[in-house]
């Protein structure tokens, strides 16, 4: 069954660089994942932009979340980590992209929040090499706003506007598309994750996540 997925979204990226697939997440992994979001302390949410790999622009302005990463500590963590690497060996035989490591976290956006336009990586450093976003809003409609909108390239400024729907999944090249979120009207979650290539030289090994 993922099989065929996966294949899918190989088909996707080989084509047009980035993927949209709405249920595409295992209905119940992405059910766990929600529960599972739902036990976790507001402490453990954390302001974006602040630490670990996310502040290279140095500008909270850019975006207004908060974010909880995951560690895999739990069943429903597990299980999206299983399925993660499943993923990254499929691309991995299909696609010869040579993903290495994954590290991802929760996102939840309150009413007005945002995250202006950005790439996930930047031409060069040669690090993430492949984004994925899942989403968990049921009864998502137009009026929520929250869009992810995938822009083509650096010029293109009208894009592909994808609703945070349940069970959607989003994958894209990380270097290659600047995106944005527009701002929610109401609480939205969902997992954002980056596969990276090994960075390793010579006596600095990279860690895995
Ligand atoms: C990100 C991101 C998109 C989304 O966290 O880098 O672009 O729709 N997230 O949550
Ligand atoms: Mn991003």
């Amino acid at each position: 069954m993922d099989e065929t997925l996966f294949g899918q979204i190989a088909q996707d990226l080989e084509k047009q660089g980035y993927s949209v697939r709405p249920g595409a997440l295992p209905g119940g992994l992405a059910t766990a994942l929600l529960s599972h979001q739902h036990t976790i302390s507001s402490e453990r949410f954390k302001s974006a932009g602040i630490g670990r790999g996310d502040n290279y622009l140095g500008n909270e302005s850019v975006r207004t979340d908060e974010v909880c990463w995951i560690a895999g500590d739990t069943a429903a963590e597990k299980a999206w980590l299983d399925w993660t690497a499943n993923l990254q060996a499929f691309l991995n035989r299909r696609l010869f992209l040579g993903l290495f490591s994954f590290e991802s976290h929760f996102a939840h956006y309150g009413a007005g929040d945002y995250y202006k336009r950005h790439y996930d990586a930047f031409k060069g450093e040669a690090n993430r090499v492949l984004s994925v976003v899942a989403y968990f809003n049921s009864d998502w409609t137009s009026e929520d706003g929250g869009e992810l909108v995938i822009y083509k390239d650096e010029h293109d400024n009208e894009g592909v506007k994808v609703a945070p729907v349940f069970g959607t999944l989003v994958t894209f090249l990380s270097e290659e598309f600047p995106h944005e979120v527009l701002p929610a009207r109401r609480d939205r979650t969902s997992i954002a994750g980056w596969f990276r290539v090994n960075t390793s030289v010579a006596d600095r090994v990279d860690p895995p996540s």
